[in-house]
């Protein structure tokens, strides 16, 4: 069982859409562990499934929804039946997004010939990849807040949780796409804050460091399993020297939902990253 740090979320019906994957997966345990009835979406219903399942069969209630954050329809098609079955929603963590190699450049620096050569670099950037990257992390936060925090209007301790990133301090080198995407994040997580915060839903964001995922993988290892230059970069440049582990990310997602906690905080983007955003490699 997860450490649920005093917060009762008892009675809370949460949302977690990308809940399907690694981070977000590990969200819904650790909200259904803290005593909310948890709906568990994602575009991938297997995933969705395998999650909804565990939780179910530790004793605590989730049930797993195939939605995709793209999709207007598809949201409010969900929103109908979380509504039905689990009641409605006081809290929305939009943990679906990601990056798309098709986004990214082969190297960190454009370096003279670069366009000559066989190398990926900026002027070679796929317009429909950066779409892509921009719409699932951005429009892919903002459809579901439209959708979701309809429910939280009038009603006691509800709040929004988004997931922004490192990047959006500072642009990480070679992933342009997801470094604007995720400081758009960070930016409507401000703007959402103040537009909500007569009617009292709570808009706060966590910026993760560096946690090993299916998204990161390939970036930070190579096959063999042997670190990566990036790895060696990444290191280097977190004070605490190491990457995190997921279950790092809890305390923070339950500080935030805790109504009592939290009561007057709005409009932040926390980054959670061994000192990463705080060191200037000097
Ligand atoms: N892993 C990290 O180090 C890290 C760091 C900073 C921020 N983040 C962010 O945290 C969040 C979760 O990341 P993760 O590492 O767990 O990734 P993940 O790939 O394991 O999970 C993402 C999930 O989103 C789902 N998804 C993708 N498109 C969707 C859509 N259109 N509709 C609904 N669901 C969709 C996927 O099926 C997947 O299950 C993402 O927003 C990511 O950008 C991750």
């Amino acid at each position: 069982m997860a450490l649920t740090f005093g917060t009762d979320l008892s009675g809370k019906v949460a949302v977690v859409t990308g809940a399907g994957g690694v981070l977000c997966g590990m969200f819904a345990k650790t909200l259904a562990e803290a005593g909310a009835k948890v709906a568990v979406l994602d575009l991938n219903e297997q995933a969705a499934k395998e999650i909804a399942d565990t939780i179910e069969k530790e004793g605590f209630t989730a049930k797993a929804y195939k939605a995709n954050v793209l999709e207007r329809s598809s949201l409010e098609e969900v929103h109908a039946s979380i509504l039905a079955e689990l009641g409605p929603c006081d809290i929305l963590i939009n943990g679906a997004g990601g990056n798309n190699a098709r986004a990214n450049t082969d190297k960190e620096y454009f370096e003279m010939g670069d366009i000559e050569a066989d190398v990926k670099s900026f002027f070679d950037l796929d317009q429909s990849g950066v779409e892509f990257v921009f719409n699932l992390n951005f429009l892919g936060t903002l459809l579901p807040c439209q959708i979701f925090a309809k429910d939280m209007i009038g009603r006691e301790g509800c709040s929004i949780l988004n997931i922004s990133s490192m990047n959006a301090f500072t642009p990480l080198t070679k992933i342009p796409a997801y470094s604007g995407a995720k400081a758009a994040i960070s930016n409507f997580t401000q703007w959402l804050a103040v537009h909500f915060s007569k009617v009292g839903i709570r808009v706060n964001a966590i910026a993760p460091g560096f946690f090993v995922t299916q998204q990161n993988e390939k970036l930070l290892f190579n096959e063999d399993g042997t670190p990566t230059k990036r790895t060696e970069k990444i290191l280097s440049a977190t004070p605490m020297g190491r990457f995190g582990d997921a279950s790092e990310l809890n305390g923070a997602l339950l500080f935030f939902l805790n109504n009592e906690a939290a009561s007057f905080i709005t409009g932040v983007v926390l980054p959670i990253d061994g000192g990463f955003s705080a060191y200037s490699g000097v």
